[in-house]
C-alpha cells in the first residue's frame, strides 16, 4: 500500500514523482510467487491519479480504442493514440509502474521497427516498460529489445490485435493443440525476457501451468487467481459498460453514476434551478 497522499484538491496532474520513487521493474518481477500483483488499465491523467496509490502496475492499454474512441477493435489505435495517453498516465501516477501497449503495426515487421517504437513510446511518455502482444513469432523482438533497455511484458492467449486471424475474442486453448501452443508461446516470450507475462482469456490449466513454468509473473485477464496478479480494464470494473463480459466482476456502477448526475443536471437546467446564489458571480 502506498504512503502518500493524492492531492486531488487541484485538477491537474501533480508533480513528477522523485525518480527511483516508482515500482521498478525488477521489484515487479520479483513479485513471482509473492503478493499478487494489482494491475489496472488508465488512459487518463485524473483516472490515473485515482488508481495510482492502489495499484502496482498501470498499463496504457490499446483497449482505448474501443474504450475511448469507439473504435471496432484494436487494430486502428495508433502509436500517436499511445503516446499521447501514455504521458497522461504518467504525470497522473507517482507510485505504479507505467506501461504501455505496442499497437498493431508497429512492432510486428522487425525487432528494429519494434525498437524503433518502444523508443518513441519511453521518450514520449516517461513510462518503464512496453507490453507486445505475441508469442514464439515475437520472441526474437523481445530479446532484442530488453538487450537494449527495453523491459517488456509480453501477452499470450487471447491477443485481441489478432481478432481478425483468431476470428473473434473467444477464451483460447479448448483443445490440446491450441492448449500447447499457448503454452509454448507464453515460454518462448518469458525465455526471451519478459519481466511480466499477461495471460488473456485461456482455460484456466493453461494459467495454472504457465504460471508454474514460466520464471516471470503472470498477470491474468480471464485466467485464473493462481496467477501472480490480475489486470482488468477499469471501466469495465467500475461497471461503465452495459454488457459485462463473463470475465469480469464489476466492483462499481459508474455508468449508473453518470446516468443519474446527467438527469439530474437536465432537470436542474430545465427547471431554471441551476446555477443558484452559489454558483453565480456578482460585483462586491
Ligand atoms: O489493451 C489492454 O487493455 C490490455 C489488457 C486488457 C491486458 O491488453
Amino acid at each position: 500500500m502506498s504512503t502518500y497522499t493524492i492531492d486531488s484538491s487541484t485538477s491537474r496532474a501533480n508533480p513528477a514523482p522523485a525518480p527511483g520513487k516508482r515500482l521498478t521493474v525488477p521489484a515487479l518481477r520479483g513479485r513471482k510467487g509473492e503478493e499478487p500483483i494489482v494491475a489496472l488499465t488508465a488512459y487518463t491523467m485524473r483516472t490515473a491519479q485515482l488508481l495510482d496509490p492502489h495499484c502496482d502496475l498501470l498499463l496504457v492499454g490499446d483497449s482505448l480504442g474501443q474504450v475511448i474512441y469507439g473504435l471496432p477493435s484494436t487494430v486502428p489505435v495508433t502509436l500517436d493514440m499511445m503516446c499521447a495517453h501514455g504521458a497522461a498516465v504518467v504525470r497522473g501516477s507517482w507510485h505504479a509502474l507505467v506501461a504501455v501497449d505496442m499497437p498493431f503495426g508497429s512492432d510486428e515487421a522487425s525487432p528494429s521497427q519494434a525498437f524503433a517504437s518502444a523508443a518513441r513510446v519511453m521518450k514520449e511518455t516517461g513510462a518503464a516498460a512496453v507490453k507486445l502482444e505475441g508469442g514464439e513469432a515475437m520472441a526474437e523482438t523481445v530479446a532484442f529489445l530488453t538487450a537494449r533497455g527495453i523491459p517488456v511484458i509480453g501477452h499470450v492467449g487471447l491477443t485481441p490485435q489478432a481478432v481478425n486471424a483468431l476470428g473473434g475474442y473467444r477464451a483460447r486453448g479448448r483443445d490440446e493443440a491450441e492448449a500447447a501452443k499457448i503454452l509454448g508461446d507464453a515460454r518462448a516470450v518469458a525465455d526471451a525476457g519478459c519481466f511480466a507475462l499477461v495471460l488473456e482469456g485461456v482455460m484456466e490449466e493453461i494459467a495454472v501451468e504457465a504460471t508454474r513454468t514460466v520464471a516471470c509473473p503472470t498477470i491474468g485477464i480471464g485466467a485464473s487467481a493462481q496467477c501472480d496478479g490480475q489486470i482488468l480494464v477499469t471501466e469495465d470494473m467500475l461497471g461503465l459498460f452495459e454488457r459485462t463480459p463473463r470475465f469480469v466482476k464489476t466492483f462499481g456502477d459508474l455508468a449508473g453514476a453518470i446516468g443519474s448526475a446527467a438527469s439530474a443536471y437536465a432537470a436542474d437546467v430545465r427547471a431554471r434551478s441551476f446555477p443558484t446564489e452559489e454558483q453565480i458571480y456578482r460585483p462586491k
